[in-house]
């Protein structure tokens, strides 16, 4: 996908309302994202959190009858534009899902097939590829030894690190995190966050949170989703300490939520 604008932000959407039914799941959602740096968002349930990151990579093409309309550029581009290919948006923007789902191959293989897929890098250099991107899940000393073994083997934690491991095999520039530790014991949650954090120095990401505190630890930009409304973004300190919004203020105090 060429570049065609110079811009600072990765993915900036603009007036974006994305529908299922008659009932908008998002409405007017403009939100900036800027390179290198870590998203929270926040919702109660059925907000529209899942919504937003599909959305952001293409994976709501999947959902039938799903329509997009507004403006969701990453890095200039739309991507929603005519002759964009949705294969290449997703492996630019890669996501991790809230149960980790690694498929019913070795783990070695669940980590190859990203890259081998997308034929990222050439046959011969697979092995560094699945060893690199191990590493950079945390996960390359705890697995090294049995990578023809089953992720059954895996702790569930471990196996949310197969799966970052995974989509980092495809050298995404962005990732989008769905609660990836909501099914986590807290010890497994707290790697989760700080790869997170880590990860920040190669990738740009949009995690949804699971709970306030969490998006206050790992975030530099937080957002708030009421029924598919984007309530307040901003720098995470003052999205907590100064909210703009009455109900951002509402909710960070847990008056409702
Ligand atoms: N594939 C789909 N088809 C129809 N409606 C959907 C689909 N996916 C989500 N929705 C609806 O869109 C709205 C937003 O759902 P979404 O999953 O994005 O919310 P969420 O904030 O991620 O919720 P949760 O906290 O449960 O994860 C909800 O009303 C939901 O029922
Ligand atoms: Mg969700």
């Amino acid at each position: 996908m060429p570049e065609t604008k110079t811009t600072s932000a990765v993915i900036e959407a603009r007036h974006m309302t994305v529908h299922y039914g008659p009932k908008p799941a998002l409405r007017d959602v403009t939100l900036c994202m800027a390179e290198k740096t870590v998203t929270a968002v926040m919702g109660p349930v059925s907000s529209g959190k899942t919504t937003l990151l599909r959305t952001f990579n293409r994976l709501i093409d999947l959902a039938p009858g799903a329509r997009v309309s507004g403006s969701v550029a990453y890095r200039g581009r739309e991507i929603y534009g005519p002759g964009v290919d949705a294969g290449e948006v997703r492996r630019r923007i890669g996501m991790v899902f809230r149960t980790p789902t690694p498929f019913p191959r070795s783990i070695g293989a669940n980590v190859a097939w990203g890259a081998e897929v997308n034929a990222v890098v050439g046959r011969d250099d697979i092995d560094g590829l699945v060893e690199r991107s191990l590493t950079r899940a945390g996960l390359w000393r705890d697995v090294k030894d049995r990578l023809n073994d089953s992720p059954a083997v895996l702790t569930p934690g471990q196996q949310q690190r197969l799966c970052i491991a995974r989509a980092l095999a495809m050298q995404p520039d962005v990732l989008l995190l769905d609660e990836p530790c909501a099914e986590l014991d807290p010890a497994s949650s707290a790697r989760i966050e700080d790869l997170i954090v880590e990860l920040k120095e190669s990738c740009t990401l949009l995690v949804v949170a699971e709970t306030m505190q969490q998006a206050a630890r790992i975030s530099d930009v937080a957002a708030l989703l009421l029924e598919g409304e984007l309530i307040e973004v901003g720098e995470t300190k003052t999205f907590f300490t100064r909210p703009r919004d009455k109900r951002t203020e509402e909710y960070v105090t847990g008056r409702f939520g």
